[in-house]
């Protein structure tokens, strides 16, 4: 969608996969879909470095209105946990220098069983939505059929235009149509939505990464030409912080992420989160990658036996590799190849080589030139390539070429 918008895959933070449809406040105030939680988010994300790095989209999703709709036929939060209102809440995102994400549904209900966004309420919702100075709009499928998701979608997007604020526009759409042509229009997708999710919900668990993996490589034909500036692919929300991934696997769908130009749009707890996944989020190089001008989605160039070995092209002649281990047997992987057989060729002096997640200069390196890789189980490799001819001139990542 051409709105200026999101010409870099989104980053940022959701409720949805780890606060769900979480209401207690009574019970468990820390962590119930709250205005609290909303605000104790904004303020780790602007005090923790998150914000400088670009995260900066900070999201409610589902469960966050009345059961019903206001007298005038608007949305109004629950008041008992968003007491000060949304617009409120937006002043106080803003002021840390972030932007506030809302959700609403293309149905009659949310998923989790809130009022829905019907044809006849998308004007009022999005004025409604941007008279409180929201910045995204994540607008998910339940409850409506094919008809009119295929009229709701594009009249939500002319919606948003309308009010004249520049807003987000994140559609579910494809997800529930099965994510592939000819359900799925990419072409219309582009011109309407700044990024949608093909696929099922993402759930605390290196099964549930590893199927949207083998997902996304299996229809990249398909999928990699849609995603570009102003509109991407969501494979949806990074769990790295969480209870299910251990340390390799959270490396191993941050680099994959990263290849797809996905967003990342994390779900987690920032209060608590341990400093050994803060690292990982917060990796300067991988980041890099991900945000590369180009916006040109990577792809799984090979499949060998367990190992999936991933290839984006960036700016400047560079390149990110990675290599995942998909076996479940617990063996660490061995793989040699060269930057020949990595079809890594054009730059005539070499490339130099760096290990994203090690942050290690592995040398310089010619086409001919063989080197061996060893992957962890449920793990990755990541490096990233830069002709030997590109001086620094990224100079905030410095730190990563000495
Ligand atoms: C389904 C979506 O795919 C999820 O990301 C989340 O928004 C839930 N609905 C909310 O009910």
């Amino acid at each position: 969608l051409d709105n200026g918008l999101v010409r870099t895959p989104p980053m940022g933070w959701m409720t949805w996969e780890r606060y769900r449809c979480n209401i207690d406040c009574k019970n468990d105030p820390e962590n119930c879909v709250s205005e609290h939680l909303i605000k104790a988010m904004a303020d780790q994300m602007a005090n923790e470095g998150w914000r400088e790095l670009g995260y900066v989209y900070l999201s409610i999703d589902d469960c966050w209105t009345k059961k019903q709709r206001d007298p005038n036929g608007r949305l109004e939060p629950d008041p008992d946990r968003f007491p000060s209102g949304i617009k409120a809440l937006a002043d106080y995102v803003h002021s840390r220098g972030l932007k506030l994400g809302i959700y609403s549904d293309m149905g009659n209900y949310t998923c989790g069983g809130y009022p829905g966004t019907t044809l006849d309420t998308i004007k009022t919702d999005a004025e409604t939505f941007s008279s409180w100075e929201v910045d995204m709009l994540k607008f998910d499928g339940c409850y409506s059929n094919d008809t009119e998701k295929a009229i709701g979608y594009p009249k939500m997007s002319s919606a948003l235009n309308a009010t004249g604020r520049q807003i987000l526009y994140s559609c579910s759409w494809p997800a529930y149509e099965g994510g592939l042509p000819p359900k799925v229009n990419y072409t219309q997708l582009g011109n309407i939505c700044n990024m949608w999710r093909n696929y099922g919900d993402i759930q605390d668990s290196w099964a549930s990464v590893l199927d949207i993996i083998k997902w996304y490589a299996v229809n990249q034909d398909v999928l990699q030409p849609t995603a570009g500036p102003g509109h991407w692919n969501d494979p949806d929300m990074l769990i790295t912080g969480d209870f299910g991934l251990s340390y390799e696997q959270s490396k191993a769908q941050l680099a994959i992420w990263a290849i797809l130009a996905a967003p990342l749009i994390m779900s987690n707890d920032l209060r608590t989160i341990s400093q050994e996944a803060k690292d990982l989020l917060q990796n300067r190089l991988l980041i890099y990658i991900n945000q590369d001008s180009l916006g040109i989605q990577g792809r799984q160039i090979m499949k060998v036996d367990c190992l999936g070995v991933w290839k984006r092209e960036l700016v400047n002649g560079q390149y990110a590799i990675a290599v995942i281990n998909m076996g479940d047997d617990g063996l660490p992987r061995p793989f040699t190849t060269s930057l020949g057989l990595l079809n890594v060729t054009q730059c005539p002096v070499g490339y130099k080589l760096y290990d994203v997640f090690d942050r290690n200069y592995l040398g310089l390196f010619n086409s001919e030139t063989t080197f061996n890789l060893k992957i962890n189980p449920s793990g990755v490799v990541m490096l990233f390539i830069q002709p030997a001819s590109v001086v620094n001139h990224m100079k905030r990542h410095g730190s990563y070429f000495g």
